[in-house]
């Protein structure tokens, strides 16, 4: 039997009247790769938030790395890493001072700081500006620290909302090329959002198609296509299940706020 990172059961979520996550459950495998992906205003986001204990639940469960994000919320911090969709670092300060603030803030005993940071920085492709102002990065390599950041307490899951949006093709790919190492290397379960479909289709393990809170398909991308009479794009597979094309909806202030992520990242 495949040992279990993630857990969700009846995972909910309302502001006031409205339900931005409802009643999600689903499993997630050690040292998969799973994909999130929906429509802006789906609820991916909120669904991340909760399971990296920024958000209380209104309802049900998930149990992360075995911890209860309701009840051992320090231990699920531990076990996890975070990528956010905003800019999480400093511009200001170099690669090498943005990751030994995050290293003091996961506890990594102070001896073994040095070492962590520049394996962290080699792992990324980053060790040769390791030492530069990050206000001078690319977009591509702000993201990469972003999660170097993420992984110097060696968490099990790796949470990353949107990690490319805004990146052009070739940053993107280079994000794709070590997070795949990370996986390969310790094993490192991922759980992603996306807006790009051949990203999903060329790197998870599997996706859930988010629609309004719900999760409206879930399995292999292979599964998705074949899952209603012949075989099918994933586009075709997301606009049956979403009921709509990818970048179709979403309200002004969301599609707004990702512009402003893109912009910031460059
Ligand atoms: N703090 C909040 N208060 C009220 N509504 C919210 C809040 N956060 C998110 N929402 C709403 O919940 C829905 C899901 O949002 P979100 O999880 O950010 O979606 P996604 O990440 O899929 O674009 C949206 O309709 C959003 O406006
Ligand atoms: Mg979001």
């Amino acid at each position: 039997m495949s040992d279990i990172v993630l857990d969700l059961q009846s995972l909910t979520r309302r502001f006031g009247p409205f339900t931005a996550v409802d009643a999600l459950t689903f499993c997630v495998n050690a040292g998969e790769v799973f994909g999130l992906l929906g429509s802006n205003g789906a609820g991916k986001t909120t669904t991340i938030k909760m399971l990296t204990t920024l958000l209380p639940p209104t309802s049900g469960e998930a149990l992360v790395a075995g911890f209860s994000v309701t009840t051992q919320a320090v231990d699920v911090r531990r076990a996890i890493g975070y990528v956010p969709q905003a800019v999480s670092v400093d511009g200001s300060l170099t690669g090498y001072e943005n990751l030994l603030i995050f290293s003091k803030l996961y506890d990594v005993p102070r001896r073994e700081q040095r070492s962590r940071i520049e394996e962290a920085l080699e792992f990324m492709g980053l060790t040769a500006v390791g030492g530069r102002l990050v206000g001078q990065y690319s977009g591509g390599m702000v993201r990469r620290l972003e999660i170097a950041q993420s992984i110097l307490h060696r968490p099990r899951v790796l949470f990353l909302d949107e990690p490319t949006v805004g990146l052009d093709p070739i940053a993107r790919d280079a994000v794709w090329k070590h997070l795949i190492e990370l996986r390969a290397n310790y094993g490192t379960t991922l759980l992603f959002t996306t807006h790009y479909l051949e990203e999903a289709d060329s790197l998870c393990d599997r996706i859930g198609i988010m629609h309004l809170g719900k999760i409206a398909a879930i399995g292999t991308c292979e599964q998705l296509k074949m899952s209603f009479g012949g075989h099918h794009s994933l586009d075709e597979v997301f606009v049956h299940y979403a009921g709509t094309a990818l970048d179709s909806g979403g309200t002004l202030h969301d599609i707004s706020a990702e512009r402003e992520t893109a912009e910031r990242l460059g």
